[in-house]
């Protein structure tokens, strides 16, 4: 069980800024950072909660929930596609085959939902019945299923994300025809997978996003994150129809409030400082994480905070790396 008193204890035990000696960072993204060392890489998941393009808080223990959420869905994913997970030598730590990424997101979506400029149900509204080149049937209702779960790519740019239809990646050569043939059929079976074992753990999946790459030989393989609550949407089955019948949202795993309380207390577009986040909603946080976690896998989250965490990332480092 997710144990408040132990977030409360770790609330400034957090892994925000790394920088482990011995090991050579060669990439900073938004969450995670990645290190190269005797020509084998690895993602190190922080603690970073972004939005607004920007770090608003450090929440504990959120790192080692993302990084353990992939490791269950690649194991339980293996058979449709090989992926890039090699070894978990600490909870925030994923050794992983270097892969070059196509740059295409691949978004599936079992439902139709959303609020934001890219999502399907703001496009729908409008009028959109074609959405990355599938055609959606008329008289559908917000937060309604799809009779399938639709393939929505979209470009991966630094600028922002533009949608696409697979007929237009094969075409703008983003992805070759075979390998996105692969990709597509992978993407589906990923997403049933996901879907199947949501639903006994009493979740929605809702819609994800996957990153697909090719090794050396060509092959396609599975990379980045599977199926965590900062990839995907998940909503509680038990109470979803009763929601959708009273014209009510499905309950969700929930982290707007943070990004509310900072868009009622500054201007997160703008100020060059943030004030810090209220430690009851940081723990809060760290607590739905965890509770997701156990509640999806059925498998407990063993939280290690024995030593600070950057120490212990550095120890296990040092040992399966034997530097
Ligand atoms: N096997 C892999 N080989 C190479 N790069 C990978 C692999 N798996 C994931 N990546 C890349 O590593 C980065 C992960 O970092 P993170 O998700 O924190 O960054 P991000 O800010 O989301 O980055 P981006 O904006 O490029 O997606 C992403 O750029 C992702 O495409
Ligand atoms: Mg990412």
């Amino acid at each position: 069980m997710a144990d408040r008193n132990l977030i409360k204890k770790n609330l400034k035990n957090t892994l925000t800024e790394t920088n482990f000696k011995g090991y050579k960072r060669v990439y900073k993204g938004k969450v995670r950072d990645v290190y190269e060392v005797k020509s084998q890489r690895f993602f190190v998941a922080t603690d970073r909660q972004s939005a607004f393009d920007r770090i608003l808080a450090s929440v504990p223990f959120k790192g080692a929930v993302l990084n353990l959420f992939s490791k269950f869905w690649f194991e339980q994913t293996k058979d449709i596609i090989a992926n890039h997970m090699i070894a978990v030598p600490d909870a925030n730590v994923m050794v992983m085959k270097p892969l070059k990424i196509f740059p295409v997101e691949v978004v599936v979506r079992g439902y139709l939902t959303g609020t934001t400029g890219t999502s399907a149900w703001v496009a729908y509204e409008k009028g959109e019945r074609l959405f990355c080149g599938v055609k959606l049937p008329e008289r559908l209702k917000k937060n309604q299923a799809f009779d399938h779960p639709i393939l929505t790519p979209t470009t991966k740019s630094d600028a922002h994300d533009e949608k696409i239809s697979a007929e237009e990646i094969v075409k703008r050569g983003l992805v070759p025809e075979q390998q996105w043939k692969k990709i597509e059929e992978a993407a589906l079976k990923i997403f049933a997978r996901g879907q199947a074992i949501a639903k006994k753990q009493g979740y929605i999946l809702v819609d994800t996003k996957y990153e697909f790459g090719e090794d050396e030989k060509g092959n396609v393989v599975l990379a980045d994150e599977v199926h965590t609550p900062d990839s995907s949407r998940y909503w509680v089955a038990a109470t979803y129809e009763k929601q959708l019948a009273a014209g009510q949202e499905p309950e969700n795993f929930d982290k707007e409030f943070l990004r509310l309380w900072f868009k009622n207390h500054c201007d997160p577009y703008n100020d060059p400082v943030l004030p810090p986040a209220p430690d009851e909603l940081v723990e809060e946080l760290a607590f739905r994480y965890i509770d997701i976690y156990e509640k999806l896998t059925s498998l407990a989250f063993n939280a290690q905070a024995d030593l600070p965490i950057h120490d212990r990332i550095q120890k296990n480092l040092n040992i399966y790396f034997n530097t």
